[in-house]
């Protein structure tokens, strides 16, 4: 079943448009890859699916419901849940505060205890940090309290903005092996990336985005062996 479908999506901001008849679909308990250079149109998909911009024109179907017009809370409580680019945590806030924060809707506080067990499970070193301020942590800690605040929301679908931007590389395979683990755990995940080969093994399927248009889809192992990712992202 496909959890989230877009369908012919035309969005921009002002008067420009940037994305172009989007067609996407992300199926239940999938990682789903949406992959392409500084300036696509990726994170503009990503906030046409949360609604903090609508479509110009298209549909966003969310369990079959069209969602195109409902405001981000609605989307929210229905489990439409981002990590944003760049984490944007709040530097003078504890650890402990964030997964409050990120349990903001009724159903994650019906489920809060639950979640923080998986969250603390996930990432012992959260527990450990409890306390600490998120301003005070290195990069790889916040970007795994970044993905532990939209956990605490109780996501249907967890939507990751690069969420291995800016890591080092020993930190970036544990953000790759956090994606794993919440696959095996059927979370679905629609994941967008510029690291293309981490992106590509741990996602079952991908598509590729060039100036706000889909370009390329299919099945991961076959997009891996498509020239122009070989091309133009693997460098091969
Ligand atoms: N808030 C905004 N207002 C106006 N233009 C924007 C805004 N955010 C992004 N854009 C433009 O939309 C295009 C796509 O940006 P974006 O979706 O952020 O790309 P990506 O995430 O793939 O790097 C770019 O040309 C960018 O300059
Ligand atoms: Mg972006």
């Amino acid at each position: 079943m496909d959890v989230l479908r877009l369908d012919n999506i035309d969005a921009g901001y002002g008067e420009s448009q940037v994305l172009w008849g989007v067609n996407l679909s992300v199926r239940e308990g999938s990682v789903t890859l949406l992959l392409g250079s500084n300036g696509a149109g990726k994170t503009t998909t990503l906030r046409t699916i949360t609604g903090i911009i609508k479509p110009w024109k298209g549909h966003i179907y969310f369990m079959d419901k069209d969602i195109s017009m409902y405001p981000t809370y609605r989307r929210a409580e229905d489990g439409i849940i981002m990590v944003p680019e760049g984490r944007r945590l709040w530097p003078d806030m504890t650890v402990y505060e964030h997964l409050e924060m990120g349990a903001y809707t009724k159903r994650a506080r019906d489920k809060f205890s639950d979640n923080l067990e998986f969250v603390y499970q996930l990432f012992p070193v959260l527990k450990v940090r409890r306390d600490q301020l998120a301003g005070t942590m290195s990069g790889g800690e916040q970007q795994m309290l970044a993905i532990a605040r939209a956990i605490m929301g109780d996501p249907k679908i967890l939507l990751m903005d690069e969420p291995s931007l800016g890591l080092a590389p020993s930190i970036v395979i544990q953000v790759f092996e956090t994606i794993s683990q919440l696959k095996e755990r059927g979370m679905t995940i629609l994941l967008v990336e510029q690291n293309v080969h981490m992106g590509l093994s741990v996602a079952d399927y991908a598509y590729v985005m060039e100036n706000g248009r889909i370009v390329l889809e299919g099945p991961s192992e076959e997009v891996s062996e498509a020239e122009l990712i070989k091309k133009s992202y693997l460098g091969i």
